[in-house]
């Protein structure tokens, strides 16, 4: 049987983490992550929309949708890069007027600066640079209060982290209670013809795009194994319930190529 990814028995530090197809000791992972994103952060939503055909447009506005963001909330886009959850999560609550009247807060907290400095130029652009603040942090360690968070929104940056579990639990101390936890992420399709099609796809396609469009066959590579080698659905479920989620509820899109998982604090 297939190993499964990400686990250690309960309470034991893993010696190695998965990046991509290769296990890599703890240490290395986010430096590994940060250079995969350093490389990619000037065409990352150029190579967003070319690689899923606009699909993950579709898949944030689902994750949106649910979410039901209100201005009033105290939210935070984790590992959220060059901005564009939290930017779809301003829009949706009436944009930066509403943001500021309400007195809420939108954060955007990520590793990376490269994709960081991408998404404040995108955020001034759109006139909210007053609306949608940064955070240069590791989700496994947010400088946030116990409690102090009422949604937190995590898209395509769980799989990118180096121990999930902890970044869960972190998700769980930051949430106040009647927190939601929203993660948008690739997954495992459940629909019998998608999977080799899929396979194909992300083996071939992906890191050809990503040489031609960003010069970086690897980063992409980097992409297909590290989503193969990601949690499927029922498993990351359980890894909320372990962390102390509850109500999870897991909504498949495109098949389960990519997944929603909605949980609460009580
Ligand atoms: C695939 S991008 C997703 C960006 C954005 N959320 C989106 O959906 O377009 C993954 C992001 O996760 C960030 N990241 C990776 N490891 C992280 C960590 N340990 N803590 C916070 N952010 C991390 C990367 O820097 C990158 O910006």
């Amino acid at each position: 049987m297939k190993k499964p990814p990400f686990d250690a028995a309960p309470g034991v530090e893993p010696a190695r983490v998965p990046f991509g197809a290769a296990d890599v000791p703890v240490a290395e992972k986010a430096g590994r992550v940060r250079a995969v994103f350093d490389s990619v952060a000037g065409r990352y939503d150029l190579m967003n929309d070319l690689m899923s055909g606009g699909l993950h447009r579709l898949w944030k506005a689902a994750a949106v949708d649910w979410l039901r963001p209100r201005p009033e909330a105290r939210i935070v886009d984790v590992a959220g890069g060059t901005a564009d959850v939290a930017l779809r999560i301003a829009r949706a609550v009436g944009g930066g007027d509403a943001l500021a009247a309400a007195g809420g807060g939108l954060t955007v907290i990520d590793i990376n600066p490269s994709m960081m400095a991408v998404g404040r130029a995108r955020v001034a652009a759109a006139g909210l640079a007053g609306a949608i603040g940064f955070a240069c942090a590791d989700a496994e360690a947010l400088p946030l209060a116990d409690a102090s968070v009422d949604a937190y929104v995590i898209a395509f940056g769980l799989r990118n982290v180096t121990r999930p579990e902890r970044a869960l639990e972190e998700a769980h101390r930051v949430l106040a209670p009647g927190g939601r936890y929203l993660c948008l992420e690739f997954s495992h399709p459940r629909l019998p013809l998608i999977g080799p099609v899929y396979d194909r796809y992300s083996n071939h396609v992906l890191p050809w795009l990503g040489d031609k469009v960003a010069g970086d066959a690897a980063s992409y590579r980097y992409l297909a194994e590290s989503i193969r080698r990601f949690p499927d659905q029922p498993h990351l479920a359980s890894m909320m319930a372990t962390a102390g989620f509850e109500r999870i509820r897991v909504r498949d899109l495109a098949g389960g190529i990519a997944a929603l998982h909605s949980a609460w604090v009580i």
